[in-house]
């Protein structure tokens, strides 16, 4: 069985997903921990599902290095197969990716390597593009540079707004997220032969 730890901000509608997907008896994979990095609404979700809850608030740490140590710290008591980031909207210090790495995956908002960041669903919409999509990919040292482990292309519609367009989107995410974990759970997917080691980098 892989112990997933899942890493949200918000929300948390992919963790719904996704927690509702290892919930099942036969699904390979179980969610042990969810952790954020503020008082996240996701965090009921876990908490429907009798999971435990870690919070590391960011702003409580005098820079990215201590939250990452501490995130880190907290992370390693549950000794997760894999962590998730599910809508985490914190750029993880590298000293925390080089401990996990490969074991970081992560969903975007668009076909990576278009659009990467923070506001994928806005800049596809502001470039004008008539498709965008998902991605769930490795973590790497960079922003949403890592090896692309799936992806699917979503239309953008006449008056689409970005709230409208990542509403479209999420599904997508959720599918590709809940797919790629059930392929690592069942040893379809390397992610060691998919991503890079630390050292390499
Ligand atoms: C997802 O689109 C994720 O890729 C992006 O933020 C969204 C998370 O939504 N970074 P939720 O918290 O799962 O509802």
């Amino acid at each position: 069985m892989l112990t997933l730890a899942v890493l949200i901000s918000g929300a948390g509608s992919n963790l719904r997903a996704l927690l509702e997907a290892t919930h099942e008896a036969d699904f390979p994979a179980r969610v042990i921990v969810v952790g954020a990095d503020r008082q996240a609404d996701g965090f009921a979700h876990a908490e429907a599902f009798g999971i435990p809850t870690l919070l590391v608030p960011f702003h409580d740490f005098e820079s990215r290095e201590e939250w990452g140590a501490e995130l880190h710290a907290q992370l390693s008591v549950w000794q997760p197969d894999l962590l998730v980031l599910s809508g985490l909207m914190r750029l993880l210090p590298a000293p925390f990716v080089d401990a996990w790495a490969p074991r970081i995956i992560n969903t975007h908002p668009a076909y990576l390597p278009e659009f990467p960041g923070a506001h994928g669903v806005r800049d596809a919409l502001a470039a004008g593009v008539d498709q965008t999509g998902a991605s769930v990919i490795v973590v790497d040292g960079g922003v949403d540079t890592g090896p692309i482990l799936a992806q699917e292309r979503v239309a953008v519609l006449p008056g689409d707004t970005e709230h409208t367009l990542h509403d479209r989107i999420k599904p997508v995410e959720r599918r590709l997220l809940i797919d790629v974990v059930r392929r690592i759970a069942q040893g379809d997917l390397d992610l060691s032969a998919a991503a890079p080691t630390a050292s390499s980098r």
